[in-house]
Parts: structure tokens; C-alpha cells; sequence
């Protein structure tokens, strides 16, 4: 393998504000992160042992805001139960998303299940096979498409994901603030201008870019001296690579707090559906009260009296919400609910019955403990 040349790098320093970067730089960049994901990087996954685009497209999905621990047993999972495009598409959306329950961002299930049926809709149930048709799929973004066009068929398409900006920003200096579109569109433009030459070497490059990134070109603490571009690395030759990405614009988080009525009986729970759009659209949940004393007034309707229950933190993209679930058992069915309407929709789901139900990962854990 060719020792990165010092030169080459120091033009890469220089190149935070250019277009194009240094062909030499380039070659030696793709050939090092290709060299390495053979011989470091992460092998033997199941989406690694084909190349079929459905399952690549379904591991790419799933790897999105999840752990490769946690995907691997809902992978296999979601295989068994749908072996191909045609048998998703044909599922009732309820369905797959509790097969999705407990992975989160349910709009990732809602998603799939709109891709396969466009799959089966506009390209008869095969996946197209170059990344600028992927992209046009409902859920599946630039740097996801490239992934799969990659894996799959070997297409030259740039990756440019949460953790492969932050390998190229620090190799390449790039210091400009990826908040504004335009420098996003820059960052692009150079993730294009480094790719390896053969298609042959896609699916190892792009595998050990999100690999670098994953395991080695960490956040905080990334871990230099075990990394193949160290030499070349503009970022920790200024010797502060956590300084990059720069990125000003922060999402502003907020808070929300609600009360759950966790009603009972006999061994039953009642469950009512989110509406299609929004927060857990779709899913099933305890019905949900804006404070306790409205809570409260409900459960008093039903002749039941909540007991508290320790309150739940569940963060989401845009907002950390606290709920406070009430617990109450009724002794019997009221002929009516007492003007709540807390009964009028939804309904009783046995214990033993709650695995096969849609629920979103919180109320998992509150209801079955796991
Ligand atoms: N995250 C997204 N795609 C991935 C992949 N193919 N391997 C590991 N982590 C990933």
C-alpha cells in the first residue's frame, strides 16, 4: 500500500474552502479506507452476505438511529416474516409495524411499507439499480440510496451520513459551517471527488467509511493513532479533530408532559390508536391526558381510583417527553363510561395478547417489562 505522502496532505488542509481535492489525496484516501475495512472493519454481518438490495434496503433502515447489536435479531426477524418486496407490500401497514415495535421512529416502518408497495407499483417488485432512482423511493435519502447502489451494484456514489461527515470534515479540513445548504452541497461534492476508482472497491469503501466512523473517528475521543488516514488527516494535524464537523444550528428541543390512564381489567388492558399522522402514528397506546386532574375526573367516571406509577422519560427527535402513568383496575364494565369517552375508542387487549400489538418501545416496557 502507498505511504501517504506529506505534501498530499497538507494540500488537503488547504482545501477546506476548494471544490476539488488533490487527485493523489483522493487515490490515497479511498485505497487506505479500502485496505482497511478488509482487514479491520466490521465482516460477517448478514446484509454483508448479499446483495440483494431488499435485505441491504432493510438493514440500512433499521441501522438508521439503531444499533447493529439491537437490528441484527429484528433483521432475521422481518426476513422470516417477509421474505421479499411483494409479501411487504402486501401486509397490512398494522402489521409491519408492530414487527417494527421496540426499533422506534416508527416513520421508518410507515416508510418501508410505502417503498415496497411503490417498488411493486412502479418497478414491478425489484429495486431499481442505480442510486439516483433509489433516491426516488419514499424513505430512502441521498447518502441511503449511494449505500445501497454501493453494497449491491457497485455504483461510484458518495455516502455522506451523520458519522462519514464527520471522517471527511476532519480528513479534509473542512471547517465550514454544514448548517447552510450551500457548504452541505460542497462537503458532497468532495465526498464524490474521493471515491475509489473501481467499482470493485465500493462496497469495502463505503462499509469502512461508516465503520471509520463508527468504531474509530468517534465524536469525542476519536481514537487517531489506531486510524488508516491518520497521516493524512488535516483535522489531527491541527491537533483538535472534535472541532469538527462545525455545525451552529442546534435543534431546539422541548419538553412535553402528559398522564397515562393504564386501565385494567380482569386481565386486560385498553389500548387506543394514535392517528395516522404524528408522534407513534399508529400505534397503540394508554389514553393520553393533558393533567391529572382531567386524569383523574375520567377514572373517577369508571369508577376506578389510578394509582401513581414512576413517571417516563422517552426522548424523540424533536422533544423529551415525560409521561406519568396512573394505574387502575376496574372492579366491573361500566354500561357507559361516565361521560369521559375514555372507552368510546379503542380496545381491550388480553396480557398475553400485548407481544403481537403495535406499541411504542416505552409502553413495551411498562406493560410486558421488557
Ligand atoms: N449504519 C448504517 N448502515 C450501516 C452498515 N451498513 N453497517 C453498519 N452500520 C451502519
Amino acid at each position: 500500500m502507498p505511504r501517504p505522502r506529506r505534501e498530499a496532505a497538507s494540500r488537503a488542509a488547504e482545501s477546506s474552502s476548494a471544490t476539488e481535492v488533490d487527485a493523489d489525496l483522493a487515490r490515497q484516501f479511498a485505497s487506505l479506507v479500502v485496505a482497511w475495512q478488509r482487514e479491520h472493519g466490521r465482516h460477517g454481518l448478514p446484509w454483508q452476505r448479499t446483495r440483494d438490495p431488499y435485505r441491504v434496503w432493510l438493514s440500512e433502515i433499521m441501522l438508521q438511529q439503531t444499533q447493529v447489536s439491537t437490528v441484527l435479531a429484528y433483521y432475521a426477524r422481518f426476513l422470516e416474516r417477509y421474505p421479499d418486496v411483494p409479501a411487504l407490500a402486501a401486509a397490512p401497514l398494522d402489521d409491519v409495524l408492530t414487527a417494527w415495535a421496540g426499533l422506534g421512529y416508527y416513520s421508518r416502518a410507515r416508510n418501508l411499507h410505502r417503498c415496497a408497495q411503490a417498488v411493486v407499483a412502479v418497478h414491478g417488485g425489484s429495486f431499481p439499480t442505480s442510486a439516483a432512482q433509489l433516491a426516488e423511493l419514499p424513505g430512502i435519502g441521498r447518502s441511503t440510496a449511494a449505500a445501497i447502489a454501493s453494497f449491491c451494484f457497485g455504483e461510484r456514489a458518495a455516502i455522506l451520513d451523520g458519522n462519514v461527515k464527520r471522517v471527511l470534515s476532519r480528513t479534509l479540513g473542512f471547517g465550514d459551517d454544514l448548517a447552510e445548504t450551500r457548504h452541505e452541497r460542497r462537503l458532497w461534492s468532495l465526498a464524490e471527488a474521493v471515491l475509489p476508482q473501481q467499482g470493485d472497491d465500493m462496497p469495502a469503501y463505503t462499509q469502512g467509511l461508516m465503520d471509520l466512523g463508527a468504531t474509530v473517528c468517534l465524536a469525542r475521543k476519536p481514537t487517531c493513532l489506531l486510524c488508516p488516514v491518520q497521516a493524512l488527516c488535516a483535522a489531527q494535524r491541527e491537533g483538535s479533530p472534535e472541532r469538527y464537523p462545525v455545525k451552529t444550528r442546534k435543534l431546539k428541543r422541548s419538553r412535553r408532559e402528559h398522564w397515562w390512564l393504564w386501565l385494567e381489567w380482569q386481565d386486560q388492558v385498553w389500548l387506543q390508536q394514535r392517528p395516522a399522522t404524528g408522534v407513534w402514528a399508529g400505534l397503540w397506546v394508554l389514553p393520553l391526558f393533558d393533567d391529572e386532574a382531567q386524569l383523574q375526573a375520567a377514572a373517577q367516571g369508571l369508577g376506578s381510583t389510578p394509582e401513581p406509577q414512576p413517571q417516563i422519560e422517552h426522548a424523540l427527535t424533536h422533544f423529551d417527553w415525560v409521561l406519568h402513568p396512573r394505574r387502575a383496575r376496574l372492579a366491573a364494565l361500566p354500561a357507559a363510561d361516565g361521560g369521559s369517552g375514555v372507552l368510546g375508542e379503542g380496545r381491550w387487549v388480553a396480557r398475553d395478547q400485548l407481544g403481537g400489538v403495535a406499541l411504542p418501545s416505552p409502553l413495551r416496557k411498562l406493560l410486558l417489562g421488557a
